[in-house]
């Protein structure tokens, strides 16, 4: 006899791990089906986010700034050292230690909500059955009443420059590096080249970023990218823009990486070479011809506002599915969808998913940019603050970025916030709220904000918006 659930989850990243809890939470029957192989072979739930993404990403940056503040700003505190040195195993170290403890919290999340987490390959066959190949065991299928594709993405592999594992690496193994190489190539100035950039350019990597745009962070606010490029040139990013990688092929030494500027064919050597051009959606072997999904053109599984696939009864959630590519954004799919199941109402707010990029200053924002907001033709009004007014930023000693909110003319509903400066990514949750709940501009300039505290720039910036700032003359 096969097993039956109310809920088949495939996937145990953010989107389908937390639609499983979700979904058992509502006292339904759950079953997570997740594949994730780590480097030493073993399983671990969590998926990208938590094993090679967004966690073991924050966790090299903040050693790698807590190093490079350590080497830049002691000294302007009046803090003396020793000889300050950085051991990148140690370093290593502690980023898999806060990665196993995560995942492991998840097997101890399913275990306190009754999932039953099942480790190996999950296929959707038609009439909701799925059939479930165990790392180790027989395979069996599972009968589901609803069934949930959470499978996630991959890195896009570009065919002139093969990944090998070793010099020419995606971003997992730029997290695994085990020392510092000396240059540093990264194809591609997006949100993991200019973070594992970062890393390794604070721990003293020579980094060179060649990007395709000619536009830098083109889909940031102009003012913030502004900003970000000139600070991360000091910061020694040496970001070539309009640039196309060719080939990249790897040599005795290093990477040969050839590539085209507008000034004609270009190149650098370099010891290794990150590619960070993208990522596309992996659904290998996640449903078989006869299941009904269909995928758009670029791979996605064709999903409506509600992540409702073809078939019935059958949703997809996170990066296997249109919208940015975000563990938040596949999250609240997760949430939506598992409410839906329940039979409650529930929905996600695609226009308000905040964006960070955990760089220093970091970069936050939420809604449309200005020159969104431009072309929709919709009437205007901007704010701005910088951090360099704001006495909390200056005792930080990390003056560099601004806070812009965006308002429209005629009902003063905030339209964009966008942040460059310290803690962005926390600062952007105030916004955010605000949005969700219609908050009005002159609502933001009526909340009390606590002093010194960054979030007083946000106040400044409303306040900005109609020439009120009270802490920096309006411009
Ligand atoms: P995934 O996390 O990819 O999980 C999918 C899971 O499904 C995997 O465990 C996979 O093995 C499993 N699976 C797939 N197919 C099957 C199958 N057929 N059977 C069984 N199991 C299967 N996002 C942020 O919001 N903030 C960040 O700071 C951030 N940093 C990032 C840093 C890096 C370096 C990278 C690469 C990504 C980062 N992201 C970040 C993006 C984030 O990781 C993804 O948006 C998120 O992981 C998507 O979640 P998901 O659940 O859709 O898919
Ligand atoms: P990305 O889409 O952010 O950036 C890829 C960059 O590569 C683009 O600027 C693109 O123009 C450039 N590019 C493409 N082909 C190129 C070529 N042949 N030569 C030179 N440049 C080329 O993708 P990235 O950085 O790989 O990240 C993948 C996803 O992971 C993102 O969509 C992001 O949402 C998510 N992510 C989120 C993070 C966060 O929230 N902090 C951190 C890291 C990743």
């Amino acid at each position: 006899m096969s097993r039956k659930y109310d809920v088949v989850v495939i996937g145990a990243g953010p989107a389908g791990y937390i639609a499983a809890i979700r979904a058992a939470q509502h006292g339904l029957q759950v079953a997570c089906i997740d594949e994730w192989q780590n480097r030493d072979g073993k399983h671990a739930f969590g998926g990208t986010c938590l094993n090679a993404g967004c966690i073991p990403s924050k966790a090299l940056l903040e050693s790698s700034e807590l190093y490079h503040r350590a080497t830049h700003e002691f000294k302007k505190h009046g803090i003396t050292t020793g000889d300050v040195g950085i051991d990148i195993a140690a370093m290593q170290k502690r980023r898999a230690g806060i990665v196993r403890q995560l995942t492991g919290g998840i097997a101890g999340l399913f275990k306190a909500n009754k999932v039953d987490g099942l480790v190996g390959h999950g296929k959707l066959l038609a009439d909701r059955r799925v059939e479930f190949t165990p790392i180790e065991g027989a395979v069996e299928i599972v009968d589901a009443d609803h069934v949930i594709l959470a499978s996630g993405s991959t890195p896009i592999e570009l065919p002139v420059a093969p990944f090998d594992g070793e010099k020419i690496v995606d971003s997992w193994d730029a997290l695994e590096f085990e020392q510092v190489p000396e240059r540093l190539g990264v194809v591609g100035a997006g949100v993991i080249g200019l973070e594992l950039g970062s890393v390794w350019a604070r721990l003293g990597a020579t980094v060179t970023v060649i990007e395709a745009l000619k536009d830098f962070l083109s889909m940031a606010d102009r003012d913030v990218a502004a900003i970000a490029a000139k600070d991360f040139k000091k910061q020694g990013l040496d970001i070539r823009l309009a640039a196309t990688l060719t080939s990249a092929a790897p040599t005795a030494n290093g990477v040969s990486v050839h590539y085209e500027d507008e000034t004609g064919p270009q190149t650098i050597e370099v010891d290794k070479l990150i590619v960070a051009v993208g990522r596309r959606p992996f659904t290998r072997e996640l449903f078989a011809d006869d299941a009904g999904i269909q995928l758009d053109d670029r791979g996605f599984i064709v999903v409506d506002d509600e992540c409702r696939t073809r078939v019935k009864q059958v949703f997809a959630v996170g990066d296997c599915v249109r919208g940015p590519m975000l563990a938040h954004k596949g999250s609240e799919e997760g949430v939506m969808v598992a409410d839906l199941i329940a039979g409650t109402t529930s929905e996600v707010n695609y226009d308000v998913i905040p964006s960070v990029i955990y760089t220093a200053p970091e970069i936050a924002w939420a809604g449309q940019t200005e020159e969104q907001v431009r072309a929709s033709g919709r009437e205007y009004k901007t704010g701005t603050f910088p951090f360099a007014a704001s006495g909390r930023a200056k005792a930080m000693e990390q003056t560099s970025g601004i806070v812009k909110v965006i308002s429209a003319s005629d009902d003063d509903e905030i339209l964009g916030v966008h942040i460059i400066g310290p803690m962005a990514g926390e600062l952007i949750a105030e916004a955010v709220l605000a949005m969700e709940f219609s908050a009005s501009t002159e609502d933001l300039q009526r909340t009390i904000h606590a002093h010194p505290s960054l979030a007083e720039a946000l106040h400044e910036a409303a306040l900005a918006v109609d020439k009120r700032a009270l802490n920096y003359v309006n411009r």
